[in-house]
């Protein structure tokens, strides 16, 4: 038989393969494929656990500039109770103190909807002054070159270095409406210089930050005794 002979053989005339030898050839695929990415989770899951710590440990040195120590918190019904760093809480903070123990401010964590997704940022809040004194986004995928500008555009972030946070006498929201504004138009201290072009993504984080000061501020302000002796 010629070598083109050969190559137009009838399909019908090779052999078939069963179904079931189908099936156990599939399943064995799906189940090697299973296997490799619980392998691989499993294996990186330390490192990406380490890693996030470690960007939460600079972050909260970054937004409490006068920190050099710090404890985290869980924000519990009956007041704020010390925690070890692995303890999995509801929701906790971070308080740091000076080489005197004496209470600098508090970094909190929020979220909210940005312009393409989530954004996660950590600011700091100065108690005694009732400021916003740092933020920092950890995570994010706003546009690069527009919203991606909250989070190394220095003249936004300056922003956050003195931010009016001051509550009203009942403490039932802020005193002062939280809002971002065009880019250049800031007159008051709690207002947000915006992002040309960016608006949707400043608007965002100043949106994430109010709302979290209402709902925690409060909180902080109550137990800030409790909080002053963290280290103790
Ligand atoms: C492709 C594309 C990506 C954009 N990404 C962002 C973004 O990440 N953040 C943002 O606030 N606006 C983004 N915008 C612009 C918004 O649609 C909107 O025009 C802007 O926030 C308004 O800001 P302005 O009032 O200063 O023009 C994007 C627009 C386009 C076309």
């Amino acid at each position: 038989m010629s070598a083109s002979e050969a190559t137009t053989e009838n399909p019908a005339t090779q052999p078939e393969v069963s179904s079931w030898a189908m099936f156990r050839t599939l399943c064995g695929v799906a189940l090697f494929s299973g296997l490799i990415i619980v392998v691989v989770y499993q294996t990186t899951l330390p490192f990406i656990m380490e890693n996030r710590r470690l960007a939460t440990e600079r972050a909260i040195f970054e937004v409490l500039p006068d920190a050099t120590q710090r404890v985290t918190f869980s924000m519990e019904a009956d007041g704020p109770r010390v925690i070890a760093e692995d303890e999995a809480v509801l929701e906790k903070f971070y308080a740091g103190y000076d080489d005197d123990g004496n209470l600098v401010g508090v970094a909190l964590e929020g979220a909210g909807q940005g312009y393409q997704d989530v954004i996660r940022l950590l600011f700091g809040y100065d108690p005694e002054q009732e400021q916003v004194i740092g933020m920092t986004v950890m995570e994010m995928r706003e546009t690069p070159g527009l919203g991606d500008k909250i989070a190394d555009d220095p003249r936004f972030l300056a922003n956050f270095e003195a931010l009016d946070v001051r509550m009203n006498e009942d403490r039932s929201g802020l005193l002062n409406p939280l809002v971002a504004v065009d880019q250049g138009d800031k007159e008051h201290p709690w207002e947000v210089d915006g992002i040309t072009g960016a608006t949707i993504s400043a608007q965002a984080v100043t949106r994430i930050i109010r709302n979290n000061a209402e709902q925690h501020v409060p909180y902080i302000l109550e137990h800030l005794d409790r909080i002053k002796e963290g280290l103790s």
